[in-house]
């Protein structure tokens, strides 16, 4: 019986079971219009007011407000647990449960590589405190005006010079010394010669957003090249994915607003030495759409810091190109870019941290860099200017997400050119649909938008999103700031999420039964029988962000005020919550007009 049930089975055994057949073998049902009807067995009643539909395959009390599919009723008229009431339905459908394998061999495996990874950390620090050639390290730390502090916070190491230093000190068994070579700590050369990859080097330990080491980046104590010598890629270290000092930032901040992402080690450590405790840094490699898609699920803004100079220019445009597609209404991307010859490292040991913040502060919002950036070598004042920017910037904004924030731009581009926004939306395809369907399942009802009658509000949204995905309220660290919000249902949310997190193998079915009889367990119910139409894999996105927009709601305010005050594009400052409100009211507004258009 070990192991979880999986989800895809529990699906399949609700599409083949019959609640009708279900119910009937336990409750005499009769048939009434569409529906059966029975005395319930929830309560005690004379007359019947327990109805099945079968349809939704749900049932509902009108007398007690008992609601649920076949599972919720097994668990409930049973008093069996979930795992049980499966069971208990596959016996009478001949199925058998099957159990997921908790873990692969492959998994296994390189679980174990991590408590070498932190043994190889703790060994390098213990070098910079013991090793007898300490004091060149010590002293180029201290030369970068770093403190004892702030070494211990990052873990800061030394690799001495030699060899095999590591290999005698970790590489103690044959399994061990493989381990050391997958992750890279290891090299074997040609002639099969294995040695340690960093040699008379500071090192930095690279950690995952769970604080697990990943891997090391170590930097020369003088001008021998390479100056950085990174990890290579690991079945545990992924370039593409991972920010140095992410992990630090979020130790640091309980609710980061925004991430710096700076070009170096040393950067993102002299922020730190100076109590700028958000910046990181991509690992050697360009910033790509999977790092900031990890920023954006833990806070809504990013500030890029580059170079002043023709390099950082265009790593700043590739950058852009990045955040293009993640530019979901909401979240805002600025960009940073220093005086030449200056780095962040340089630039707050020379002027402070209240003069870094100032320029962070100042960074340019992405639309302003887009249009210049693309503007730059073209005369606005001719129509060949005009169209030749339109002709750059249509594919970049027709990659945007859909939402207030790609109308906009839009708005934008018209203006800039004087085009008419139709005739650019020409130039370009639709946007794509911003949640797409499920696969078809057997029996589905009538698919229902969240925007048009499903969830009434974003507290009902989240837990719409949290019925669907119950898995998803492990991404609420914190429910303190939760607690502080007032309104209809937020009491619920909040028991919602502090019970999936003492028991996070709760299912949608066991949720029901938790709130059977009450009167939330009535809004659940109703919120879980609307469709959703999100794929799973979004889920946990479209939760998060829903809760990011109910901590920074701000008093309602005029709607036209607040659309008015988009247009004139002081977009950081308007909130998720807002933005939300607006790409519904616009979606209505569409759909509106396309009835209008139709009658017409
Ligand atoms: P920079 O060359 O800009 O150096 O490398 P820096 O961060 O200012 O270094 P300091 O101040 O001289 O110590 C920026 C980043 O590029 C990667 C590293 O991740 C480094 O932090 N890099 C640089 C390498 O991977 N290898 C190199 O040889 C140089
Ligand atoms: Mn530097």
């Amino acid at each position: 019986m070990a192991g979880l049930i999986p989800q895809s089975f529990i699906d399949d055994l609700l599409d083949r079971a019959d609640i009708v057949d279900v119910i009937d073998r336990r409750v005499k049902l009769k048939k009434s219009g569409k529906n059966y009807m029975a005395c319930c067995p929830f309560h005690q009643e004379k007359t019947p007011s327990f109805s099945v539909n079968p349809e939704k395959q749900f049932f509902y009390c009108f007398g007690c407000g008992a609601s649920g599919n076949a599972l919720g009723f097994i668990m409930d008229y049973e008093n069996i647990e979930f795992p049980a009431a499966v069971e208990s339905l596959a016996d009478s459908l001949g199925m058998s449960v099957p159990r997921e394998q908790s873990e692969t061999r492959a998994e296994r495996g390189q679980r174990d590589l991590y408590p070498l990874m932190e043994e190889a950390a703790r060994y390098y620090q213990r070098q910079l405190r013991e090793h007898p050639r300490r004091g060149t390290a010590v002293d180029y730390l201290k030369g970068r005006g770093l403190t004892g502090e702030i070494a211990k916070r990052f873990d800061l190491g030394f690799a001495a010079p030699g060899w095999d230093n590591l290999l005698k000190a970790l590489g103690t068994t044959e399994e061990r010394k493989q381990q050391l070579k997958l992750t890279g700590m290891l090299v074997e050369n040609e002639s099969g010669r294995v040695y340690d990859r960093f040699r008379d080097r500071v090192v930095f330990p690279i950690r995952d957003q769970r604080g697990r080491v990943i891997g090391f980046g170590g930097r020369v104590l003088g001008d021998d090249k390479p100056k950085y010598l990174n990890s290579p890629e690991t079945p545990i270290f992924h370039k593409g994915r991972e920010l140095y000092g992410l992990y630090q930032a979020r130790q640091a901040n309980r609710q980061l607003e925004r991430i710096i992402i700076v070009e170096g080690y040393m950067d993102v450590i002299a922020l730190a030495q100076h109590g700028i405790n958000n910046a990181t840094a991509t690992l050697g490699t360009a910033t790509g759409q999977a790092h900031l898609e990890k920023i954006f699920r833990l806070c809504p803004e990013v500030v890029f810091c580059f170079d002043g100079d023709e390099a950082g220019r265009q790593a700043a445009s590739r950058a852009m190109e990045a955040a293009i597609p993640c530019m979901q209404d909401g979240r805002s991307a600025r960009f940073l870019f220093l005086p030449e010859g200056e780095d962040p490292d340089t630039l707050v040991r020379s002027q402070g941290a209240q003069h870094f913040q100032a320029l962070v502060n100042a960074a340019m919002p992405l639309d302003n860099f887009l249009f210049d950036s693309l503007a730059a070598n073209l005369s606005l004042d001719s129509l060949d200017g005009k169209a030749r920017l339109s002709k750059l910037a249509a594919p970049l904004l027709q990659k945007l997400p859909p939402g207030v924030y790609r109308e906009l731009m839009f708005k934008e581009l018209a203006e800039r050119t004087g085009m008419a926004t139709d005739t650019l939306s020409q130039i370009v395809a639709p946007p794509p649909e911003p949640v797409s369907e499920p696969a078809p399942r057997p029996r589905q009802r009538e698919p229902l938008a969240i925007a048009q009658s499903g969830p009434s509000n974003l507290v009902q949204t989240a837990i719409f999103l949290l019925l669907h995905q119950p898995a998803a309220a492990r991404r609420v660290e914190d429910l303190e700031p939760l607690r502080r919000l007032e309104g209809p249902d937020v009491a619920l949310l909040l028991e919602l999420l502090e019970l999936l997190q003492r028991r996070p193998e709760s299912t949608l079915h066991m949720l029901l039964g938790h709130w059977y009889g009450t009167e939330e367990g009535e809004l659940l119910s109703r919120l879980a029988s609307q469709e959703r139409l999100i794929p799973p894999e979004g889920i946990e996105n479209e939760f998060i962000d829903t809760i990011n927009g109910l901590l920074h709601h701000p008093k309602s305010r005029d709607f036209e005020a607040r659309v008015d005050k988009l247009k004139h594009r002081n977009y950081a400052d308007i909130s998720e919550l807002e933005k939300l409100e607006i790409v519904q009211e616009l979606r209505e507004k569409r759909r509106r007009d396309e009835e209008r258009g139709r009658k017409q």
